[in-house]
């Protein structure tokens, strides 16, 4: 045959914001002057605005501090006008019934996008009880946890010029829920890692990395020991990174990962891994940069994508005392202010929270202040308004 084929990739030029948001790729092929030209073409799917310019957003409250940070983001966004109407769910978690956490994925499904409260999951409930948490993400397939660790002005940390993006697997691994227990005293619980989803999440975090202008992506295993399954999770690490020529690709054993994360973390980039190791890495990484109250996370799938606090906590002790540092929450609602591309209004309420956070006398305990909530949503608000109304969204 004699067509030449050229293979180029429109991701750039299609997708030029960040916000850990990435569509999918569709493969197209185009006939031009008797060539036929291949490409990839990023399809990104926000959810289109409707009823006037208007966003309609599902809003899950949760457990512990959930209610009040997320009252305090409709507070933020009504002050800043931002064109965001919110559709709330709650879900109960002493209910043993899925409904609520049904009625909630029905929503999400309808809406494109939620952002959330972490839903409690009682130890002392029967093990056929899932983490409603789980669920949601295994249902809307949001295969990709993202999360972006990055030391923030004003805050006292051991390591200062942290700046590691995290993915993780968000649907299979470890958090499979399947367990049995046949022969009494003896369980087995399941993980499970399949050679589609590896692939997947990998090419995600090579996408990004690319994206994001990164120089490399590490993915961390412990193959040594589950040669089968976290030995595919590797092998297709290495497949999808050699379609990455311009960034590096390394791994490494877990349980070195968070010995170097604690002793030397400005030598990570991007790095990549499976669901359970994401959970205890994404916490180090947290830990490292201030705690749970500073860092958002999203989750992202094919057609749905879902913001949240990165290290998936409720604060169940802290809750109801204006205590709470609302800065992971709102850091959260931005990024899904970048995925329905209101980029202006995510600049501006981003600027203001991270304007606040370098005023210490503001910080709240958590970070070693004496500021309460509602000190910290203020001065945003505040910071919101100096600057003026945001007349034209880009
Ligand atoms: C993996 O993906 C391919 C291509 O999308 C599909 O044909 C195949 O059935 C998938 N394999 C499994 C085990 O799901
Ligand atoms: C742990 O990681 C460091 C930094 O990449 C590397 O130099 C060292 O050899 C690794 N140690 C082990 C035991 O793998
Ligand atoms: C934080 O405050 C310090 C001292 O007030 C200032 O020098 C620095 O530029 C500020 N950083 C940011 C990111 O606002």
């Amino acid at each position: 045959m004699a067509a030449h084929t050229a293979v180029m990739s429109m991701s750039k030029i299609l997708n030029p914001f960040w916000g850990g948001r990435l569509g999918h790729t569709v493969k197209c092929t185009l006939l031009l002057s008797g060539q036929v030209i291949m490409y990839e073409m990023l399809i990104l799917q926000p959810p289109p605005a409707k009823y006037g310019g208007r966003h309609t957003v599902t809003l899950i409250p949760g457990d512990g501090i959930g209610p009040e940070l997320l009252n305090h983001v409709r507070e933020v966004f009504r002050f800043s006008c931002v064109p965001v109407d919110f559709e709330v769910v709650h879900v109960n978690s002493a209910l043993e019934s899925e409904d609520d956490i049904n009625d909630a994925i029905t929503a999400i499904r309808r809406n494109g996008v939620a952002l959330k409260g972490n839903i409690e999951t009682k130890h002392t409930m029967a093990p056929s009880v899932k983490s409603r948490n789980n669920l949601l993400r295994t249902s809307l397939d949001l295969y990709a946890n993202v999360m972006h660790c990055q030391s923030l002005p004003g805050v006292q940390t051991r390591h200062k010029n942290i700046d590691i993006m995290i993915i993780r697997e968000n649907t299979e691994g470890e958090y499979s829920s399947l367990e049995h227990e046949s022969v009494t005293g003896v369980v087995e619980s399941l993980k499970i890692i399949t050679r589609n989803n590896s692939l997947r999440i990998a090419d995600y975090a090579f996408r990004l990395a690319r994206e994001k202008g990164r120089k490399r992506v590490t993915a961390v295993h412990k193959a040594n020991i589950m040669k089968l399954g976290d030995g595919l999770f590797l092998q297709c690490c290495r497949e999808v990174a050699s379609d990455y020529p311009d960034i590096t690709f390394d791994s490494m054993i877990v349980d070195n990962t968070t010995m170097q994360l604690v002793s030397n973390p400005q030598q990570f980039d991007v790095m990549v891994m499976p669901n359970l190791y994401g959970n205890v890495v994404s916490n180090v990484c947290a830990g490292l940069v201030g705690g749970p109250g500073l860092v958002p996370g999203a989750n992202y799938g094919r057609d749905y994508a879902v913001f949240e606090t990165a290290t998936r906590n409720t604060g169940k002790s802290i809750a109801q005392r204006n205590i709470a540092n609302p800065t992971a929450m709102l850091l959260a609602s931005c990024m899904m202010l970048d995925h329905l591309k209101l980029y202006g209004y995510a600049s501006m309420i981003r600027n203001a929270i991270l304007t606040t956070m370098n005023e210490t006398r503001l910080h709240t305990a958590d970070i070693g202040g004496q500021g309460t909530t509602s000190d910290v949503v203020q001065s945003i608000m505040r910071i919101i308004q100096s600057k003026g109304p945001l007349i034209s969204e880009l």
